[in-house]
């Protein structure tokens, strides 16, 4: 106790040096990066310093988050925004709309040259995604989060906040996408997700590999991504107010129409099959989701094992049933996908050529 109050007393020292070295003016030979903070376990705060599961995430605000690595203000002019405050579990379209607009429009800005979003790392891999599809410039957006809260031993939200902010601040990662930055790694948006429900290294990019490193605190990058994203895409977010709803029906052994019947009964505008191994459909789900279709639903065939590519005509006949295949997305990034094309079209051709696009 004795140790978090000194923390904590430390923390509010630091907090006050640095508010006093940000009312000087920016230093016009560092990039300009806001961070827009979003809640999660970087913003996290637990019972004692030894508590690493069981505390309570997005608690502390983004200045106290700014406050707590004075090492920033030498590698950029950062400035902070508190978007939202939420456990990332709880994240919706409406946050992700409210989200991508403010990044659009301080974007857009000419005195702003990148943006770090701080994040809970349930649904990070998520919001890269659709972010990586509707930011409209090539400057570095960086999601970052943490897996262990701000008062841990080793707390890696501060590192990672540093490095993100470094990233978001150099010129080599202009025009690379929406960036994951965890753990001494730099991850593509598209590509990224959390592989582990508690290690500080759980964001993978197991087969396609991670774009880069960091080393002595400089970004090093050895690959890029291929497919289209920001400014390349047909997605224009500024107008809306909300998504199409698309719903995941997950498969395993001994699995029946329910969900899906379910799903469909609600309103689901689309459907995203989670299927085992290539996409397979279950002869009970099959009919369910021929029948999904008849009724107008966008069906999205996809797989729960996580990498490798879901093959059109495969394990089913697409072309007959009319479905879509996810290519290589996981289930909960066919679901972003197939939200926004859903805003564009719904024709099945049109939705496939996305799919092998994006
Ligand atoms: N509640 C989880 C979230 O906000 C905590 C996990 C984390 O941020 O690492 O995503």
């Amino acid at each position: 106790m004795l140790f978090q109050k000194s923390a904590q007393s430390m923390i509010a020292l630091l907090g006050f040096m640095v508010a006093v070295a940000s009312v000087h003016a920016a230093d016009p030979k560092l990039a300009n990066v806001t961070i827009l903070a979003t809640g999660g376990t970087i913003a996290g705060t637990g019972a004692t310093s030894t508590t690493t599961v069981g505390y309570t995430a997005a608690t502390v605000g983004v200045q106290t988050l700014i406050q707590a690595v004075p090492e920033m203000t030498k590698v950029a002019n950062v400035s902070g925004e508190q978007v939202f405050q939420i456990a990332s579990e709880n994240m919706s379209n409406e946050h992700w709309l409210t989200l991508a607009k403010r990044v659009n429009t301080l974007l857009a800005q000419k005195d702003v040259h990148g943006i770090v979003i701080t994040h809970g790392t349930d649904t990070l891999e998520e919001t890269a995604y659709f972010l990586n599809l509707v930011v409209k410039s090539k400057k570095p957006v960086v999601l970052v989060g943490s897996m262990r809260p701000s008062t841990a031993i080793s707390a890696d939200g501060p590192v990672n906040l540093y490095n993100a902010v470094v990233l978001a601040a150099s010129p080599d990662a202009v025009g690379r996408g929406v960036l994951v930055s965890m753990n001494d790694q730099i991850h593509a948006g598209r590509d990224v997700s959390k592989s582990n429900t508690t290690m500080v290294d759980t964001f993978r990019t197991p087969e396609m590999g991670m774009l880069g490193y960091f080393q002595g605190g400089k970004p090093l990058f050895y690959r890029q991504v291929v497919r289209k994203h920001t400014t390349e895409t047909e997605f224009d977010v500024s107008s809306l107010t909300a998504l199409p709803q698309v719903d995941v029906a997950y498969s395993y052994a001994n699995v029946g129409p329910t969900a899906i019947d379910a799903l469909v009964g609600a309103g689901a505008k689309g459907l995203i099959h989670a299927g085992v191994g290539n996409g397979s459909l279950p002869a009970k789900v099959r009919p369910a989701l021929s029948a999904a279709r008849a009724k107008g639903v966008l069906v999205v065939r996809s797989s729960r094992v996580g990498q490798g590519i879901l093959a059109r005509n495969g394990e089913a006949n697409d072309d007959e049933l009319d479905f879509v295949v996810a290519d290589t997305l996981n289930p909960q990034k066919a679901r972003i996908l197939l939200m926004l094309a859903l805003t564009k079209t719904n024709n099945t051709k049109e939705i496939q050529r996305m799919f092998y696009t994006y």
